[in-house]
């Protein structure tokens, strides 16, 4: 019988389950949202145990419609009937709000994930700085440490963070919880010295695109490269991924491969690239896509099953043969004139304008 993996300690007496529900699928982008279809599953997935929801300030509509959700279940929560919810949102101040960005600009955000949230303190908030060549982001951050003193933040974290820019928030004394990154089978660029650094600094990562965006499922076992335009952005952006880490051949190599380990367990492909990096250093949470409550089922299986070496073995022989991505995390996309980096989207907060 393996450990139990559903929940885990973030923070001394703040705890989150290892699956976090990632819910920048329900902004738009990724198809309509039926908003009680999305109540009824969010509260089923709530029901299983997978309580933590990442969102985001910037993920159009998002908050809001948490803030209506944990309005309807409060009351099974506070009955028990349903178990306590933990919301983790991000500040993602705009690009051209870098140069000037004061105080008040980030006041004003945390008071209105408060509002939209319809919460009195955020769980976590994770910080995000689109470009390191502008100063400002230490400062940024002290200004979150005066919110959190205010009572309007529990615990302080980042998203996108390269262990040097990290550093100069830990070495100001700032207390940070974990760091969201994209971490995957394709992508393994937060290993190395960012892992070492939470492991000196007592930070956690939590991990996004372990399943690039299902690339890595068995819907793509043995498929033919999909041609442009792709079905979602998640999917444009992944598929700038395989391209670093070698290209379709080499990716449909590493799906074979998983395919045979996930037989050997009974689960699936998508599994199996989540529980791999489940079990990484220094992870504590994964955030998986929940566009809807299709793939519950088989994200309740990640509680059922361990990797071995010889698994381990087996993936590292295809990785071994991965070109990239390569460099600090995030640093592809953090260039605005390179193919990763067009893509992002720098001015979705507009604080000003509400
Ligand atoms: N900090 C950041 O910069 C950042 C960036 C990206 C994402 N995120 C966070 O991470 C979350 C996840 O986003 P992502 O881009 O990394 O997407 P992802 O989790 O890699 O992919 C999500 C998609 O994978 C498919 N999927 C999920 N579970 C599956 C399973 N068991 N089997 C097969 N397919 C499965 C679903 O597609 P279908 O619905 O089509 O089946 C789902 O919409 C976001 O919601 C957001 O909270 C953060």
């Amino acid at each position: 019988m393996c450990a139990d993996v559903s929940r885990i300690e973030l923070a001394p007496g703040y705890s989150i389950s290892h699956v976090i529900l990632g819910l920048w699928q329900l902004s738009g982008g990724h198809g309509p949202v039926d908003e009680e279809k999305v109540f009824e599953d969010l509260r089923r997935m709530v029901g299983a145990g997978l309580t933590t929801f990442d969102c985001a300030d910037i993920y159009t509509g998002v908050e809001e419609l948490i803030g209506r959700f944990l309005k309807r279940y409060r009351p099974q929560s506070l009955s028990g009937e349903l178990p306590e919810i933990q919301i983790h949102t991000k500040y993602v101040p705009d690009l051209e709000a870098l140069p000037t960005l004061s105080r008040e600009y980030t006041e004003a955000v945390v008071d209105r994930s408060l509002r939209r949230l319809d919460v009195e303190c955020l769980d976590l908030v994770q910080f995000h700085w689109w470009d390191f060549d502008i100063p400002g982001h230490v400062e940024a951050v002290s200004h979150l440490v005066e919110a959190q003193e205010a009572g309007k933040i529990r615990h302080l974290a980042v998203t996108n963070y390269d262990a040097k820019h990290l550093l100069e928030i830990l070495q100001a004394g700032v207390r940070i919880v974990s760091n969201q990154v994209q971490y995957s089978v394709l992508d393994r660029r937060p290993e190395g010295y960012l892992v070492e650094l939470a492991q000196e600094y007592g930070f956690q990562l939590l991990c996004y695109g372990t399943v690039a965006g299902g690339f890595l499922s068995d819907r793509y076992l043995g498929k033919e490269a999909p041609q442009e335009p792709l079905e979602n952005r998640s999917l444009t952006k992944y598929r700038l991924i395989i391209e670093e880490f070698g290209g379709w051949d080499l990716f449909q190599d590493l799906l074979h491969k998983l395919s045979g380990i996930a037989d050997q367990h009974g689960v699936g492909i998508a599994e199996t690239a989540i529980r791999h990096i489940m079990q990484k250093q220094a992870v504590a949470g994964v955030i998986v896509g929940a566009r809807s409550g299709a793939h519950l089922e088989r994200l309740m299986q990640l509680y059922g099953f361990e990797l071995d070496e010889r698994d381990s073995a087996e993936i590292d022989e295809v990785l071994s043969r991965a070109q990239g991505p390569v460099g600090p995390v995030f640093g592809l996309e953090r260039n605005r004139t390179g193919e990763h980096g067009r893509i992002m989207k720098h001015d979705l907060n507009r604080v000003r304008s509400e």
